[in-house]
């Protein structure tokens, strides 16, 4: 994973960059480093820790220059370690990369240079870049020609920074999210927007096997401050410059102490800004799902929860079956792909390597794609055949909250489109976006005094039916994640076929209830109360079996969209009580780009 930035223009590069490698710091947290250039030589800082704690440490911003770049760092290949840090710098000193991605031949190009007597210093396969750009340049090629001959040399992932002692930089991307900021005299390269958003809001998405040369700024026109080229090719590529429409509040925390809580109160305004679709795209969507030989959903983690639910409201409403894939093992499908499958990809990012994977295996079937992504330019908007945005804004905590709900509500609406009733769909997701409020702030007032009774505790059990099955896997996955208490979510009836052994005295168990299911979930609320379990429901009315009651109002179909929020937030408020960094998860990335 990891997060990448380059900074080249007229202002000292080590504030600009700090500033922007910390706001990509969900991308990946266990080293951080900075390479600038000043008097035809680096400077550079590195360290494993979060950014703050290293640049209390190492104090990034005595480094000068008005070039540079910057890496946070989610491990792949070499343990967390100073010398694994990035930026690597080539044996002469005279190139400096940051990367992020996975060179799959690194062995094999590494032991090629160490014949020619270079010495690697680091386990990681990103010094492979800064090593063969070096060592390609001393055949007496130019940092442009040495970069290209060393992208096409690598294999594997890569979005990389790369300068030279000359000041000279060049940006590529292959498989790992890359774009450019478009400044007046300045330039960026980020992994993401937010990183440069407070500069400029004009960008360039570079695609796959494409390298850009970023020159200094040119005030009068500047689309004359970079040249793209295909790494395949090498021929120029012309961009299109494209604003942004996220602005820089919606990136940073404000008043909110993490941005995992920031995220889940926004909840009161993202869900109804997913439904507002232009209704053209509505309908393409539509008809794609009603003319379709066969759909599936695919998606990871949080997303593919969301699949699971649709897959529900699918079968209730527009009497259709749907496929749900984890897009990791969507492979194993392949034989039912044809032309007239339509894939449904749904992703926060739009960057996830399993996802991308998916739809090029789709793709390569000849199946017609759907992306539902939040992530505006993102790769799988591109590989798509047609997006539809979940307009959350950005989503900087590394846990999925708004854009589940986002996820939830887009499909539902596509659900009731397909079953020739949109209208009501819309009216059945804006009547439960009118509890939303209340559902937050009961939340916070009560599910904080719960979670510090519990958060000691070492099982949490999440059982749901039909509907509120897909929000019990979501619940628990939303707790182990922030909170590291192991949750499991299971469909109401399976606890007794195993599971139930591991209920003893005080074990709690979350009992999701929607009206429809409340007898039959009440009785396994009751099968676990027997075995001294301490039940806490969640549902539209008290009942005798909860140890703890939180109240969320019966919504139909969109049970879903406001049963989660309270879990979201008693795994916030478990990681509180336990000392955790919310925003910041020991062993996540907010974007898994590696497969
Ligand atoms: C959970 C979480 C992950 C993501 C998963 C897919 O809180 O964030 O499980 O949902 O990695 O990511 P996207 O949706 O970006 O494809």
């Amino acid at each position: 994973m990891c997060g990448i930035v380059g900074y080249k223009g007229k202002r000292k590069a080590c504030n600009i960059l700090l500033e922007c490698i910390k706001t990509l710091e969900y991308r990946g947290y266990d080293s951080v480093g900075i390479a600038t250039l000043a008097n035809d030589q680096f400077q550079i800082k590195k360290d494993i820790g979060k950014i703050d704690e290293v640049h209390n440490k190492l104090n990034f911003l005595t480094l000068q220059g008005n070039l540079g770049v910057a890496h946070t760092r989610w491990s792949t290949h070499g343990g967390v370690t100073q010398i694994n840090a990035h930026p690597h710098l080539s044996q002469d000193k005279k190139v400096a990369v940051v990367h992020n991605g996975i060179v799959e031949n690194y062995q094999e190009l590494k032991h090629e240079l160490e014949k020619h007597g270079i010495k690697f210093i680091s386990q990681t396969d990103t010094e492979i870049f800064p090593q063969y750009i070096s060592y390609s340049m001393k055949q007496g090629k130019s940092f442009k020609d040495a970069v290209h001959e060393t992208l096409l040399r690598v294999e594997g992932s890569y979005a990389i920074v790369a300068v030279n002692v000359s000041g000279e930089m060049i940006v590529a991307r292959n498989g790992s999210p890359l774009v450019l900021g478009i400044g007046k005299d300045e330039i960026f390269a980020a992994s993401d927007v937010p990183a440069f958003l407070e500069h400029t809001n004009k960008v360039v998405y570079l695609d796959d096997e494409e390298y850009a040369v970023l020159d200094l700024g040119n005030v009068v026109d500047s689309s004359k401050n970079y040249e793209v080229y295909n790494v395949k090719t090498n021929k120029k590529i012309k961009k299109e410059i494209k604003t942004i429409t996220w602005t820089l509040e919606q990136a940073k925390k404000g008043n909110y102490p993490h941005f995992m809580l920031k995220e889940i109160t926004e909840q009161k305004e993202t869900i109804k800004k997913a439904i507002e679709q232009d209704h053209e795209l509505i309908a393409k969507v539509t008809d794609a799902i009603k003319n379709a030989h066969g759909v599936f959903f695919v998606g990871c983690g949080t997303s593919y929860h969301a699949c699971v639910s649709a897959s529900y409201i699918f079968a209730h409403v527009a009497k259709r079956h749907v496929n749900v894939v984890l897009a990791s093992e969507f492979r194993n499908h392949e034989n039912f792909l044809k032309k007239e499958t339509l894939v449904v990809a749904v992703s926060q990012s739009g960057e996830t390597a399993d996802l991308l994977d998916a739809v090029k295996t789709a793709k390569a079937h000849g199946c017609k794609t759907i992306a539902i992504v939040n992530v505006m330019g993102s790769t799988l908007t591109r590989l798509c055949d047609t997006s539809v945005m979940m307009n959350s804004g950005p989503e900087i905590c590394v846990l999925s909250t708004k854009s589940y709900t986002s996820q939830l509500a887009l499909l539902l609406l596509f659900a009731y489109s397909s079953a020739g009733r949109l209208e009501d769909g819309k009216k059945i997701i804006n009547s439960a976006c009118k509890h939303v409020d209340k559902v937050i702030d009961v939340g916070l007032e009560k599910l904080k005094p719960l979670a510090e009774k519990l958060h000691k505790q070492h099982d949490f059990f999440l059982i749901g039916r039909d509907l509120a099955y897909p929000s019990a896997l979501e619940g628990a996955l939303k707790i182990k994640e922030v909170s590291y208490i192991h949750a499991e979510g299971f469909a109401g009836a399976e606890l007794k076929h195993g599971t139930i052994a591991l209920i003893e005295k005080g074990v709690p168990c979350i009992a999701l209830i929607t009206k429809s299911t409340r007898k039959l979930i009440l009785s396994n609320a009751m099968e676990v109360k027997a075995r001294n379990g301490y039940i806490i429901g969640v549902s539209d009315e008290n009942n005798e079996v909860f140890d703890y009651f939180i109240q969320v109002p019966a919504a139909g179909d969109a049970d879903p969209i406001l049963m989660i929020i309270p879990l979201q937030i008693l795994a916030y408020y478990l990681a509180l009580a336990k000392g955790l960094d919310v925003d910041k998860p020991r062993n996540l990335a907010k974007s898994v780009v590696v497969r």
